[in-house]
């Protein structure tokens, strides 16, 4: 069985575009991203329905990009419904208005004009040849809609780094199934046949990633805005998956995506072949890893099983203390 292998750190900034469904693990995962511009040039936020409605997702991911004090990113909503499958949310997880724990506010800026479909298909049809970096925090939807639309904009996407699937963990949706896939297992099987750069971070290993008082204790210390939201936000959204699993903490899944991107030296994966159950019926959305294949003959998905959850943790909190 090949072992679990570290990639190297980036040693250029990062052209990133983050595909989202803010949700209270997008927002920690916005605001780490936003206050790491010394790695992460964020070129777009492109918002999708998901946890909660495409309004919501699209009004808090304005509210992500206000507390992180960039409103120089735009932010361009995408597709209200999933590809074929009638729409699902997770506010029972995430609350009515997507963001637990905070006082919601209409922010100030607005979205970019456009769809996020169409700013996909532009920007990466007119981008240099694997130059831009996309983070899937929610369901693939948007990258889907642009794939089929424009097949060639494979040639300006460096890698696509994927918040979903689950294989040795159980399902957080259904007994097999992650949320992000479940909830458009079409779209996933879109940009799996792509033949993108595609790394996954599943349930497998974003369960290694959980909360502790501890951590609390060390992101409250920062002090500031960004870190108190992060605290407040937290201890709310991880009580249903502690109550659920059983588990001494809640998993940070989303912001375990933007962590790999900066420092993926925190983790450890290998190359699989990976499949994605579309049949209606128990096992929808369900990602099956069917090879564990070799460095000479790679297969179509890295898969991330292992991190180092408090240099995680330790990251959050010194990039958090960057903010207001
Ligand atoms: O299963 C966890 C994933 O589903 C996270 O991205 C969370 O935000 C929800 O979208
Ligand atoms: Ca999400």
């Amino acid at each position: 069985m090949p072992v679990l292998s570290a990639r190297v750190a980036p040693t250029a900034p990062l052209d990133l575009i983050i595909d989202t469904d803010p949700g209270a693990d997008d927002v920690v995962a916005l605001l780490l991203a936003m206050a790491s511009p010394d790695v992460l040039r964020i070129r777009a936020i492109t918002t999708v329905a998901g946890n909660v409605r495409l309004d919501k997702t699209s009004r808090n991911a304005r509210l992500a990009r206000e507390w992180g004090g960039r409103e120089d990113i735009p932010v361009y909503a995408g597709a209200s419904k999933p590809l074929l499958r009638p729409p699902i949310y997770a506010a029972n997880i995430h609350g009515d208005e997507g963001l637990p724990g905070v006082v919601v506010h209409e922010p100030a800026q607005g979205l970019a004009d456009g769809s996020a479909v169409q700013y996909l298909v532009d920007t990466l049809s007119a981008a240099q040849p694997h130059s831009i970096t996309l983070a899937v925090l929610g369901p693939q939807t948007n990258l889907a809609l642009a794939l089929i639309q424009a097949p060639a904009i494979v040639r300006g996407i460096k890698e696509v780094v994927v918040m979903g699937g689950a294989h040795l963990n159980a399902g957080n949706i259904t007994p097999v199934a992650e949320f992000n896939l479940y909830a458009d297992a079409e779209a996933a099987e879109v940009v799996l046949n792509s033949g993108v750069e595609l790394t996954y971070l599943p349930l497998d290993v974003t369960h290694k990633v959980l909360t502790s008082d501890a951590r609390f204790s060390q992101l409250a210390a920062i002090g500031n805005q960004a870190s108190q939201l992060v605290v407040d936000i937290l201890m709310e959204y991880i009580k249903a998956d502690m109550q659920r699993y059983g588990m001494t903490g809640g998993p940070v899944h989303d912001a375990s995506v933007i962590a790999y991107l900066i420092k993926p030296e925190l983790f450890k994966g290998r190359s699989v072949e990976l499949q994605v159950d579309r049949r209606q019926g128990a096992t929808y959305g369900q990602t099956i890893v069917v090879e564990y294949t070799t460095p000479e003959q790679p297969g179509n998905v890295v898969w991330i099983e292992d991190a180092d959850a408090q240099g995680i943790f330790d990251l959050l909190s010194t990039r958090l203390a960057c903010l207001k």
